[in-house]
């Protein structure tokens, strides 16, 4: 028996075994490797007489041909077992069920603040914001509130400090006074976030939140106060028609001032926005003070200018029928699943929700 076929006989003995992929890539490099069967009888062609040669050639061609592709077979072979395996563990019970998916929701307050930033950019409002910790000179002093004023009472102060140099802001208007300072006029901007007050009943809440308003450049006057929270309340209630009074009030940082009413009725329980006999209020506002203005380095007889104060929690029990504000602020589960905002980059026929 010549050399070629007993090394075929052989290996294609050995290849029908059991093997692992090592114990094959170990047949291959046996058979073909530098040194291995068939690369040494390949390296005997150069002794051979020229007759013998073109013969032993073409059989040794046969011969490393039929194990090369036994060889691929066998390691694909084990291959795909190995995989098949690996899936048949990790297959996937279709019977179980689903794990729950709890889907966030956002916060009606947020979703108001969204609502209103948006609503102010529309006519040329951009979005400041300040710190909830403040000094009391930004919160009362800069804003025309002067030590012994009655009003540093009526705001139930949080102080943070014996001296009662600092405080959690009591409303947003220190926003104005930060922003003027930083800046040269004009200012159009509002500025939403939390405030703070020592009371606490079904329509008070220690913390709470504003958006403050403030439009100043040459030539603004009381109409244009008018005509942008005319605007306000119509694009946030949504609707044509609004009933609005301004009622004269005070503030120390805006002269003249003015608490806005807006007029509404219940219908079959539910409060309508803009008709009926009823009034609401809803904000306080003014033309800014000369003495803010002073204050912040702004000269008063060539700048002018409205603010106004808004209570945001009030505007989302309004309008979207929450009675108890406490419930904002209770982290209650099941209220703000409820009252909630679905975010709008989930699709909302992702599976899998808790609802
Ligand atoms: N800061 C006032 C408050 O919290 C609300 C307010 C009234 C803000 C008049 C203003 C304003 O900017 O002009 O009660």
């Amino acid at each position: 028996m010549s050399d070629i076929k007993k090394i075929k006989d052989d290996f294609l003995l050995k290849l029908k075994e059991n093997l692992d992929l090592n114990q094959v890539n170990q047949i291959k490099t046996e058979l073909f490797g530098k040194t291995g069967l068939i690369s040494s009888q390949f390296k005997q062609l150069g002794k051979l007489a020229e007759d013998e040669r073109k013969k032993f050639a073409s059989d040794l061609n046969l011969v490393k041909n039929e194990l090369e592709n036994l060889i691929t077979t066998k390691i694909n072979d084990i291959e795909t077992k190995e995989i098949n395996k690996k899936l048949e563990k990790e297959k996937i019970d279709i019977t179980l069920p689903e794990r729950p998916f709890v889907r966030g929701k956002i916060h009606p307050v947020s979703q108001v603040i969204d609502e209103i930033s948006s609503i102010f950019s529309e006519i040329g409002f951009s979005v400041e914001e300040g710190p909830d910790v403040e000094n009391e000179y930004n919160n009362f002093t800069a804003l025309n509130t002067p030590d012994n004023h009655p009003a540093r009472d009526m705001h139930d102060t949080f102080y943070l400090d014996d001296a009662k140099k600092l405080l959690l802001r009591t409303h947003t208007s220190p926003v104005q006074i930060r922003t003027m300072l930083n800046d040269k006029p004009p200012f159009k901007i509002i500025a939403p976030g939390r405030t703070y007050r020592s009371d606490s009943d079904q329509t008070h809440t220690p913390m709470f939140h504003q958006v403050e308003g403030l439009h100043i450049d040459k030539n603004i006057n009381m109409g244009h106060l008018k005509g942008c929270l005319n605007y306000f309340i119509k694009e946030f209630f949504e609707v044509d028609k609004i009933k609005m009074r301004f009622r004269p009030s005070h503030f120390p940082f805006t002269e003249p001032s003015a608490e806005v009413d807006i007029g509404y009725e219940i219908k079959d329980g539910k409060i309508v926005i803009g008709e009926g006999d009823k009034w609401l209020e809803v904000l306080g506002c003014g033309m800014v003070h000369p003495n803010v203005l002073k204050n912040v380095k702004v000269n008063p007889d060539e700048f002018q200018g409205y603010a106004f104060g808004i209570g945001i929690d009030r505007l989302a029990m309004l309008k979207y029928g929450i009675n108890d504000l406490r419930a904002f602020f209770d982290c209650d589960y099941r209220w703000l699943n409820h009252f909630g905002f679905d975010p709008i980059d989930v699709p909302t026929n992702y599976r899998g929700l808790s609802r």
